[in-house]
């Protein structure tokens, strides 16, 4: 019988945890504060923004509001951005994406004080992370080794496939697992037997937004089965970029599409805004 890797449960262990840290530094003076900015209507990015301030209230840290106009000018958006950067009660910034198309994804990235990137995108982050120095770590790929940790699925040796490359998702995992002794494959969609590359995985992490995309032909008897994907089926329910009926007499372990990786990533969030107040 395969493990479900039930990423609602460890979520809410961890914020527990992030709770009674809070708690502690309270105690001390010290008020995590995390400033989110959206700008304009997209109703997904709405749900996050509203679901990434629940969770600051459920553990204690303060958030701060800013819902900016769609037709905002880059500049305006920017000169919020160095205001929030200053004001030393803020200790997190988070700019919700994607962002309208006049505006610049990466200059708005970079222009986040790299102490404040609880995002963990600002390329300061993304350097020191593939160096091995402490800095922010983007939030899903960060939640992917909690689970896995929490799950007591080693990673050190094993064979680690990651499918996909996203700047967000596939290559900080394929660093993480490397910190973790994994030996690590990127495999994308130009790989060569795509099939036979993620057959060897031990731990196959797939993270490509294509809705139940592998099945058990990808799979190698007992892996580790990570689904990052959240996407909507032919039917409009939420389903990962695994197939999961498909692939769960093979693997030893899985994590479910909703309830896996997805509650991890506001949670490792909340874990960064808390690490914030000691850079
Ligand atoms: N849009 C979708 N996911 C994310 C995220 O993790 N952070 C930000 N800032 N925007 C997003």
């Amino acid at each position: 019988m395969a493990k479900i890797i039930d990423g609602k449960e460890i979520s809410r262990i961890i914020r527990e945890e992030l709770k009674e840290k809070t708690e502690e530094l309270k105690k001390n003076g010290i008020i995590p504060a995390l400033a989110v900015i959206q700008v304009g209507d997209n109703p997904a990015s709405t749900v996050y923004v509203n679901n990434k301030k629940k969770a600051c209230a459920e553990i204690g840290i303060e958030s701060l509001s800013f819902h900016l106009p769609e037709d905002i000018s880059e500049e305006e958006l920017l000169s919020k951005i160095r205001e929030l950067n200053d004001d030393p009660k803020v200790k997190g910034i988070l700019v919700q994406l994607p962002l309208p198309s006049h505006i610049s994804e990466d200059l708005v990235i970079e222009t986040i004080s790299p102490e404040k990137d609880v995002d963990g995108f600002h390329p300061v982050s993304v350097g020191k992370l593939l160096i091995g120095q402490k800095g922010f770590v983007s939030c899903t790929p960060a939640g992917v080794i909690e689970l896995l940790k929490r799950s007591g699925i080693g990673i050190a040796g094993k064979e680690c496939v990651i499918l996909g490359r996203s700047n967000i998702v596939g290559k900080p995992m394929a660093v993480l697992m490397l910190r973790e002794n994994a030996t690590v494959t990127v495999a994308h969609s130009k790989t060569a037997d795509l099939k036979e590359v993620c057959k060897r995985a031990d731990i196959l992490i797939v993270a490509i937004g294509k809705p139940k995309f592998l099945t058990a032909e990808y799979v190698k008897e007992g892996a580790t089965v990570i689904d990052v994907g959240i996407n909507r089926d032919e039917n409009g329910k939420l389903c990962g970029d695994v197939d999961f009926q498909d692939v769960i007499d093979h693997v030893s372990a899985i994590t479910p599409v909703p309830g896996g990786v997805g509650p991890m990533t506001i949670t490792m969030l909340m874990n960064n805004c808390i690490e914030a107040v000691s850079l």
